[in-house]
């Protein structure tokens, strides 16, 4: 089937559109390359450069028959939300209306939607059931949770038959590479990529934010997901919004402190990763950890990799990637 997935050349879109070219449908790539990289898509995918705001572009894709969207393009960064959050706004919340307006022309009724742990802001307690409360701490968790309420409504609108199906996936911490693709940004915020810049040299230490938690070590604790378990649930739950929407969480079921995220990439690299403590950062909770359960009893998915293999990826991906995408 025919698939477009937007923001098809970052780190996780490249991904999703390397399962999906593995498995036998037709990825479309849409990218304004903002933050996207054309060397991540793999070779012999449609690429449509363009930005989801521009509903020419949108009307002439639809008018190509594709039968579902998976949509990633979106800006990412908590910290750069909070300082401009109208562009979160935007780009988020405002362009996915029309995406949907022009799915809806097209009569293109399925969309896995991408969202974030951080719709949960600060949870009262671990792990994290999609039954918990949604509140959002920073402007980047309200853009991911008010595009699920417009998804959900759009859902709810019109006969069963005809309305949208949607699964909105709510990623926890991201991590690994492919053979083919990795993480890339520009300026990095991300704890294991800034790891493995010092265990490149790239980066005289790694800063640790907040070292007076209440969590065993003092640490943050966060739950890693590799990106090839994650482009799994996407095939996954393409394939579910045939029949039904939801919700579901992406995590491992499992916690590692920032502490112990430090000591892993030493071991897996053999490095020595000089670390600096410093203040907490702004808006990061103690303990994020998934419950996966859902996921799992409904779209059959069982996260593969643990921490290890997503670090060891990450780094061979560096090492045959010194400048990234550049080279
Ligand atoms: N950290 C450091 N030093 C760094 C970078 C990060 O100590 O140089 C710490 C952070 O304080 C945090 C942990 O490492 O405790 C993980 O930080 P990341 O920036 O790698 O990831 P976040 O948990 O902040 O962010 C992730 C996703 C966001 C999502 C958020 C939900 O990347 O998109 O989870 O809370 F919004």
């Amino acid at each position: 089937m025919r698939v477009l997935v937007t923001g098809g050349a970052g780190y996780i879109g490249s991904v999703i559109t390397e399962r999906l070219l593995q498995r036998g449908d037709v990825p479309v790539v849409l990218d304004n390359f903002s933050q996207g990289h054309r060397a991540a898509v793999p070779p012999g995918v449609e690429v449509v450069q363009a930005d989801l705001a521009d509903v020419g572009a949108l009307a002439t894709l639809f008018s190509s028959a594709i039968e579902a969207v998976v949509h990633m393009a979106a800006v990412s960064v908590v910290g750069d939300s909070v300082r401009q959050p109208l562009r979160y706004y935007r780009e988020n919340v405002g362009n996915l209306l029309p995406l949907l307006d022009a799915m809806t022309r097209g009569g293109c009724r399925r969309i896995v939607f991408s969202s974030s742990a951080a719709v949960y802001g600060e949870p009262a307690e671990v792990p994290i059931s999609e039954e918990c409360p949604a509140r959002p701490v920073n402007p980047y968790g309200s853009t991911k949770l008010m595009g699920e309420r417009i998804l959900a409504d759009a859902a709810a609108a019109g006969d069963s038959a005809r309305s949208l199906r949607f699964i909105s996936l709510r990623y926890f911490n991201v991590a690994g590479a492919t053979k083919a693709a990795g993480e890339m940004h520009h300026p990095e915020t991300h704890l294991i990529p800034r790891v493995l810049e010092v265990a490149l040299g790239e980066r005289p230490h790694v800063e640790l934010y907040g070292t007076n938690y209440s969590t065993p070590d003092g640490t943050c604790i966060r739950d890693y997901i590799h990106v090839e378990d994650l482009a799994e649930a996407h095939v996954l739950a393409l394939d579910r919004t045939r029949a039904s929407s939801g919700v579901y969480n992406l995590g491992n079921n499992r916690g590692y402190s920032v502490r112990e995220v430090i000591e892993t990439v030493a071991r897996v690299t053999g490095r020595m990763i000089s670390v600096e403590n410093r203040p907490r950062r702004t808006g990061d909770p103690p303990q994020l950890i998934a419950s996966h359960r859902k996921a799992a009893e409904e779209l059959g998915w069982r996260p593969r990799l643990g921490l290890e293999e997503m670090i060891s990826s990450a780094w061979e991906w560096r090492l045959r990637h010194p400048q990234g995408y550049a080279q």
